[in-house]
């Protein structure tokens, strides 16, 4: 079962948001690579027909990424619809009788995770799981009991091998290659642990708010929101030990690891912040506790990491939009007597722009023993030919390919560590749009000389880049 191909996708929740902004224009840059073949079926309860599922298909198309007119006709080809309650067993005899003779569907549920249960339970009863693997989109239950029980509905009807749980985090190519990097350069791993690094950091900032999502983020905030899921991905990546061979299970397995030493998330341990004007939001509370910023402290209490603190922050309406990780080395002995000595840093930026930064002392320009911090820039121009997040996901899904995807025992353990300050309220504390989250006064979790300010780099990769 595992990387056998499958020989149709089915996608439920066909007619929404997700399909329209992400799934058609993966779907038509899938056909143009020459990698989609077999019948897509989408599967919505919106009382359409297969026309007016190839006018959205179009329609999405024209609004994200843009048409190509060949590749688009074929996807159309491909396009087949069935329009169905979820609840009702006919819309699983309609599905298999679109299926015709294939075998091997793979079944993506872009649907909110309430109907996770009963979708999976109605392909099981239906027969159409025979053969079938399933793609669920995030969020993957709300905490460690939620994600238990749905790890148990899904292995009622299938195996774990068939399961992929998606976080597009890990269908974005920089994300991917910093295991790559890793273990592709020697120097790196030789100041990789506990000898060498004072500690990590890592910021996932976004410089808007909730665009329209206020009913969907008021019940998530930042912690469920990318926290656990993308941050802790980046987190598993950067920390793990090299697996032994390259394939999906020696992979997820190191990842696991690393999580597994991590201990539950003190609630003196987490910054929750809310940006002013946010209650005010459509969907949202007007006396919300929902934290849009969240800055935390973790211990990795592994033979590579123990004593090593691991800071993580991400913030709605933060000054700018970027991912990136910075690792701060331990100074060295004071030689020179002077206080002017910053760490050696090694920097990665996700997003906007790939880049690797390597922070050194350089002696300044004058006669006293006296330096200035300077990074060596490596930066990875993206390719306008470059494979978007849901196009690498999907493609591997289709072929079986496990490795891009959340395996059970990740999605428990990464709730079981920030499960303890999901429900226990605590203070949230109010800070201004386009700031880094509350002030001094309420922000007690800082790194060690302090958090980068991904603004500074920004301005100098532009610069580079001009
Ligand atoms: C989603 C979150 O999973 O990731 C959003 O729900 C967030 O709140 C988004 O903005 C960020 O993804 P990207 O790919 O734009 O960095």
């Amino acid at each position: 079962m595992a990387h056998t191909p499958s020989d149709a996708l089915v996608f439920f929740g066909a007619t929404g948001d997700l399909a329209y902004k992400k799934i058609f224009p993966a779907l038509q840059a899938m056909v143009k690579r020459g990698s989609l073949h077999v019948p897509i079926v989408g599967v919505a309860k919106s009382d359409w027909n297969l026309e007016q599922f190839q006018a959205r298909a179009l329609d999405s198309l024209e609004k994200h990424g843009g048409v190509d007119r060949a590749a688009f006709q074929t996807l159309r080809n491909l396009l087949r619809y069935v329009d169905g309650d979820y609840n009702d067993p006919a819309t699983f005899e309609a599905i298999r009788r679109e299926l015709g003779t294939c075998e091997r569907p793979a079944y993506y549920l872009a649907i909110p995770p309430s109907l996770f249960g009963l979708v999976v339970r109605q392909l099981g009863h239906s027969g159409c799981a025979q053969g079938a693997r399933v793609v669920l989109e995030k969020p993957f239950g709300t905490d460690l009991a939620s994600a238990r029980r749905l790890n148990e509905i899904l292995h009622g009807t299938f195996d774990e091998s068939a399961i992929l749980r998606i976080d597009h985090y890990l269908g974005k190519r920089p994300v991917h290659n910093m295991i790559y990097s890793r273990f592709a350069n020697s120097f790196l791993e030789s100041f990789w642990n506990r000898t060498h690094v004072e500690s990590v950091q890592l910021t996932m900032a976004e410089d808007f708010g909730v665009q329209g999502r206020g009913g969907f983020y008021d019940q998530t905030g930042a912690i469920r929101d990318v926290v656990q899921n993308h941050l802790f991905q980046i987190m598993t990546n950067l920390a793990m030990d090299p697996p032994v061979r390259a394939d999906s299970e020696s992979i997820r397995d190191e990842k696991v690891k690393v999580l597994r030493a991590i201990p539950p998330l003190e609630i003196g341990n987490i910054v929750r912040g809310q940006f002013r004007g946010y209650r005010s939001e459509k969907g949202v509370s007007p006396t919300s506790q929902t934290e849009t910023f969240a800055a935390i402290k973790l211990e990795v209490n592994s033979w590579r990491w123990q004593g090593v603190p691991f800071y993580i922050r991400a913030g709605k309406c933060l000054p700018v939009t970027c991912t990136e990780v910075v690792l701060r080395l331990k100074r060295p002995p004071s030689v020179f007597l002077s206080s002017d000595i910053r760490p050696n840093h090694f920097r990665f930026r996700i997003s906007p722009d790939v880049t690797f930064g390597l922070g050194m002392m350089v002696k300044a320009h004058c006669d006293e023993l006296r330096g200035e911090s300077q990074e060596m820039l490596l930066m990875r121009e993206e390719r306008a030919d470059d494979m978007g997040a849901y196009e690498r996901l999907l493609r591997d899904a289709m072929a079986g390919d496990p490795t891009l995807f959340a395996r059970e025992d990740y999605v428990e353990e990464a709730w079981r560590i920030v499960d303890p300050v999901l429900n226990a309220g605590g203070p949230v504390c109010d800070y201004e749009p386009g700031t880094w989250g509350p002030d001094d006064a309420c922000a007690h979790i800082v790194p060690p000389d302090g958090w980068h300010d991904p603004t500074i780099t920004t301005a100098q990769a532009a610069a580079h880049a001009a």
